[in-house]
């Protein structure tokens, strides 16, 4: 967390501050919380979810390795423990005390009733929202999510030089046949990344774009998102009912 972004946050007082991909220092954390921020952070294994419990954050986010978009492991040179959903959020909820928000792979109520019923407080969607009018998704990362690609995500480093889901594209094509040739790290490879993109997309190739996306994919729906939030409320208290 960059010093500018401190300031921002402290001075504008958003009432959540989410972490990814670590957690920033003792004096950066205690700022936050002068500031009455809610702060949260993603875990991918036990080890990270125990250091943002010292770290006195107040909530864990559980990411499973269904999940879209990057990663949250704080050092991507480990051997990544790639645990699902289901078994991570109920591991953090035994073994932590903290609230666990459930990432990865939800995608309508009765994922959001499973997370709960697993322990979670609350679940946590990102892929589900990307087909949403409101969302910046370009029209070839749309018909790609609600077509038959999205039956097909991979893990793959070579679109930003850190492990994130994506669908399965010609960029990640290449990098599949390029391996084992590393990128260069983050953000260096995702800003070259996203040159490439533009230069394809004004010729109208839109296989090169960082197209995140969670293995529930095919479960996105391209509806509002208001329209989507009042489905997922119906989903969820239907399940719940039906498991009374
Ligand atoms: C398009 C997209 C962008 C995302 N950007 C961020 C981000 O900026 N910061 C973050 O903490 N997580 C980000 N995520 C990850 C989500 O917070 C969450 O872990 C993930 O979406 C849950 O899995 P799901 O996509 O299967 O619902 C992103 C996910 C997607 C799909």
């Amino acid at each position: 967390m960059l010093d500018a972004m401190l300031d921002l946050l402290v001075r504008t007082k958003p009432a959540v501050v989410s972490f990814h991909f670590g957690l920033p220092n003792a004096a950066r954390i205690a700022a936050l919380k002068g500031a009455g921020c809610v702060l949260l952070a993603s875990a991918t294994n036990l080890d990270e979810a125990k250091a943002i419990e010292a770290a006195g954050v107040d909530g864990v986010i559980a990411q499973g390795y269904e999940a879209g978009g990057h990663r949250g492991v704080f050092d991507p040179s480990l051997p990544d423990s790639a645990l699902g959903t289901l078994a991570l959020t109920r591991l953090l909820v035994a073994q932590t005390s903290l609230p666990v928000i459930s990432a990865g792979g939800i995608m309508d109520g009765q994922g959001i009733a499973a997370a709960l019923s697993l322990g979670a407080v609350a679940a946590q969607l990102g892929t589900a929202f990307v087909a949403c009018p409101e969302s910046s998704a370009d029209d070839g990362y749309r018909a790609a999510l609600m077509g038959e690609g999205a039956h097909q995500t991979v893990m793959t480093e070579a679109l930003s030089g850190r492990p994130a889901r994506c669908l399965s594209n010609r960029f990640t094509h290449w990098a599949d046949a390029a391996a084992p040739i590393a990128p260069p790290d983050y953000p260096i490879a995702y800003d070259a990344g996203k040159a490439l993109n533009g230069a394809a997309k004004a010729t109208g190739e839109f296989g090169f774009g960082a197209q995140w996306a969670g293995q529930g994919a095919p479960l996105a729906r391209a509806v509002p998102a208001a329209s989507l939030v009042e489905a997922l409320i119906k989903e969820l208290a239907d399940a719940n009912r039906r498991a009374l």
